[in-house]
């Protein structure tokens, strides 16, 4: 469920309307719904209710300082992947106690900075990283809290390129290893185990591939404090699927979820720790663009966006589907047609939706991208010179700007001459 609904013929966020705010902001755009926003975190918080847990929303999804802070008023901890997250996570307030530190290239820097403002602990994924955290931790004269993401060797049964759970990905510690690393691990003075990482994948749209993965984590649990260790949490990563197309997709709720973490590894008495992005911001945004132009082509007419793969890269990258619904309701019994959904950037694959059936378009209309929230204003870039598009954060009857377009001016004057030129 989300917050962009048509009420009397036209698309509201919340209680605005959408077309009142490209008319101030100007288009293409990205619009979240705080009320979406909230309500998806609280989904995951209640969906581990019984069992103490810690949501660290993964802030790679959409990391604006106003829907981190959003997040973080409702008590949400993060998973980042950089140093800039890990600053834009402590810019938002979060306590560094609250953030976990991802991702298989942590830098030297990185760790200092972390192990200086405070962290939750690092997911450890390769022993190169266990060796120079241990080092990084001993020259400052603390402990670095760890878990060790093992690697289950798990078909997430997603698209390749967000598969992270099998044995050839570049991710974690081969399960089977485990053992040997965390008796390492007891062995170095700058490390402490706290418990065990996993994540097999992203937009998984069946439970079967946790329960494998939940299950062998279960099984290492034991294994892992029959040798002693003292393993205390469980980060179970993120990954959850939404619904990209409405109506047809019904992939399984934080609920059902959160009754498979408790009915795999309930009985560990250990606090467990998830890292949803997706399935939180996902259908908090959208995105809207434009009509440039109708264009008749061979056979085909193509509708010309302001918005490109620069400003929504998905499609391009992963053939991902997403809505796209006018932003004034169509007439009921209109007659929808084909179009091909482009941008204005330079390539073919500047190509959103082929073939889409749309009710008749025309130049100045409103569209607007479901389901753009996630992975959408974070992967864009200013390719063919294309400014960063604005984000918007609506509230009730409230909206603001939280990321300002810059100018031509803005973006030019980070370049700099050399003194030759
Ligand atoms: N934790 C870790 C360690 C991750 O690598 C990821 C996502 C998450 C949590 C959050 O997963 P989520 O709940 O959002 O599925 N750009 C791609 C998705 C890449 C996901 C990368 N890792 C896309 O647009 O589909």
């Amino acid at each position: 469920m989300d917050h962009f609904l048509y009420r009397d013929g036209a698309l509201f966020a919340e209680d605005v309307p959408v077309a009142e705010i490209a008319a101030q902001v100007g288009t293409p755009f990205y619009l979240y719904s705080t009320a979406t926003l909230t309500r998806h975190f609280r989904l995951f918080d209640e969906a581990l209710h019984g069992m103490p847990h810690m949501v660290c929303y993964a802030m790679k999804a959409a990391s604006n300082q106003a829907i981190l802070k959003t997040l973080a008023d409702c008590g949400a901890g993060m998973d980042v992947v950089s140093g800039g997250e890990y600053a834009r996570a402590i810019a938002a307030g979060v306590p560094g106690d609250k953030i976990v530190f991802s991702g298989v290239g942590k830098t030297e820097e990185e760790m200092r900075t972390a192990l200086t403002h405070g962290i939750r602990q690092f997911n450890l994924e390769s022993e190169p990283e266990m060796e120079r955290l241990n080092r990084v931790a001993i020259s400052m004269g603390v402990v670095a809290p760890v878990t060790v993401r093992v690697n289950p060797d798990v078909d997430a049964k997603t698209h390749a390129k967000i598969a992270t759970g099998k044995s050839e990905n570049k991710f974690g510690i081969p399960i089977a290893r485990a053992r040997e690393v965390y008796a390492r691990i007891a062995q170095m003075k700058g490390l402490k185990a706290v418990g065990i990482d996993v994540h097999i994948g992203s937009q998984l749209v069946d439970l079967e591939p946790y329960r494998l993965a939940f299950q062998k984590v279960g099984e290492l649990t034991d294994a892992l404090r029959a040798d002693g260790h003292d393993i205390q949490r469980l980060d179970l990563g993120g990954g959850l699927g939404i619904p990209y197309t409405r109506g047809n997709e019904a992939p399984p709720l934080p609920m059902d979820y959160g009754n498979l973490i408790r009915e795999t590894l309930g009985d560990k008495g250990c606090e467990i720790e998830i890292e949803p992005g997706r399935l939180v911001a996902g259908n908090a945004g959208i995105m809207v663009s434009q009509v440039v132009y109708v264009k008749s082509g061979e056979g085909r007419d193509f509708l010309i966006l302001d918005g490109a793969m620069n400003d929504l890269i998905r499609p391009a990258m992963y053939d991902a589907h997403h809505d796209i619904v006018p932003v004034v309701e169509p007439a009921a019994g209109v007659e929808y047609q084909p179009y091909d959904i482009v941008g204005p950037v330079c390539e073919s694959g500047d190509t959103f939706a082929k073939q889409r059936m749309m009710p008749p378009l025309a130049e100045g209309d409103l569209v607007a991208f479901r389901s753009a929230g996630a992975y959408g204003a974070v992967m864009a870039s200013e390719y063919n010179s294309r400014p960063l598009i604005p984000e918007v954060l609506v509230n009730g009857d409230q909206f603001a700007v939280i990321r300002a377009r810059p100018t031509f001016d803005e973006m030019i004057n980070r370049d700099t001459l050399p003194e030759w030129l």
